[in-house]
């Protein structure tokens, strides 16, 4: 076993429910199993940087398993490596990873958790060729990370999706509309394919099948004909339009962040068919609320992993669910590539067969 008396952890990237859960997780067994201290690190990296942490100890963690978001705060901005700073009113970068480092050392941690995406992954594997003793656990949404079966966050996400087409439906069906349903996923259909399927979604739209608005159209006014005077089609922010392009739009800041592909598809709709067509983004719905109970498992697991990994001494992993079991993988493997959608996977293939359309020729 490693010699090993404090740890910190911090959560980074975008929020989603089960990081309290992870966060309890590795408090409760560093301290209750092993004796150790435990540092929270406030704001993802930006704690790092700004040196902004405090002990946990279990009474911080008592009653957070239910709780979305993070008691630690995160942030998908604050990157050691590429720090965003105002200088005359610009917006610049600066490389902090020295000082970054220097605060770790001066926190006193035998090893750090990250909890993250991709993003998240990528900055623990450069502290952890720069030294920094380093154990990664995979969360998001998107389910994009092909390292691990599955994030946690994905589930809860979906159950949210899923109720939300459920609502729609009804109101679709009683004004004879077609309902536009937006989620997240950025790069990937993972939310919009699984809640699409769980909802019974008409027409899903995902960046790794190329659609036409024309077959969109046909898709619903075959629907029509066939006596179903309504539709529901969920498409993900970052499908592509005709040409290869996604859709972004501004934050109140002047940020460029996905979204804004279901009014597009809606208006186009509407021109083509006719039909009274409404779009509703979900957004950042999708992050909130209270972990669902696969997700609260999933993240207790990685929880208790990354401790025992560090109890190992086994630094520069990510816990990972390789069906059944949590297992560790490098952090190199960790961020190697995103997981998409397969367009000739089984979940496609069998979506297509009972009906459903994802705006291609064939059906
Ligand atoms: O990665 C999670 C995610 O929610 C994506 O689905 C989405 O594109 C992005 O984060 C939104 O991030 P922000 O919090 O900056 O709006």
């Amino acid at each position: 076993m490693a010699n090993i008396h404090r740890i910190g952890i911090l959560t980074g990237g975008g929020d989603c429910p089960g990081l309290n859960a992870v966060i309890r997780a590795v408090t409760k067994y560093a301290i209750m199993d092993f004796g150790l201290e435990v540092v929270g690190i406030a704001e993802g990296f930006g704690g790092v940087v700004r040196n902004q942490w405090r002990l946990l100890n279990l009474e911080d963690v008592s009653g957070i398993l239910p709780r979305g978001g993070t008691i630690l705060g995160t942030s998908n901005r604050d990157n050691p490596f590429r720090y965003p700073v105002m200088i005359d009113g610009h917006e610049t970068y600066e490389d902090r990873s020295s000082e970054s480092i220097k605060n770790l050392e001066g926190m006193g941690l035998d090893a750090l958790i990250v909890t993250g995406g991709d993003g998240s992954q990528s900055i623990a594997l450069k502290l952890f060729s720069m030294g920094v003793p380093v154990v990664g656990i995979p969360k998001t949404i998107d389910n994009d990370l092909m390292a691990t079966d599955i994030t946690f966050g994905f589930d809860t996400a979906l159950h949210t999706c899923t109720e939300a087409i459920d609502k729609l439906h009804t109101t679709a069906e009683s004004h004879h509309r077609v309902m536009v349903v937006e989620v997240m996923g950025r790069n990937t259909g993972w939310i919009a394919i699984e809640s699409g399927i769980a909802g019974g979604a008409d027409i899903i739209l995902i960046p790794e099948i190329p659609f036409t608005f024309d077959n969109v159209a046909k898709a619903v006014l075959r629907r029509r004909d066939s006596g179903k005077k309504f539709s529901l089609i969920v498409v993900a922010e970052g499908a592509r339009l005709p040409g290869g392009d996604s859709i972004s739009k501004k934050t109140g800041l002047g940020r460029n962040v996905l979204g804004g592909i279901g009014d597009v598809v809606s208006h186009e709709l509407a021109a083509l068919t006719g039909i009274d067509t409404r779009t509703i983004v979900l957004g950042h719905l999708q992050r909130g609320g209270t972990p669902s109970p696969f997700d609260r498992i999933l993240a207790t697991r990685f929880g208790a992993k990354a401790v025992e990994i560090i109890m190992d001494g086994d630094f520069g992993k990510m816990a990972a669910l390789k069906t059944p079991n949590i297992v560790a993988i490098s952090l190199e493997e960790a961020v190697k590539g995103q997981r998409r959608v397969p367009p000739d996977g089984e979940l496609v293939r069998f979506a297509q067969a009972i009906g459903t359309s994802f705006g291609v020729t064939s059906n």
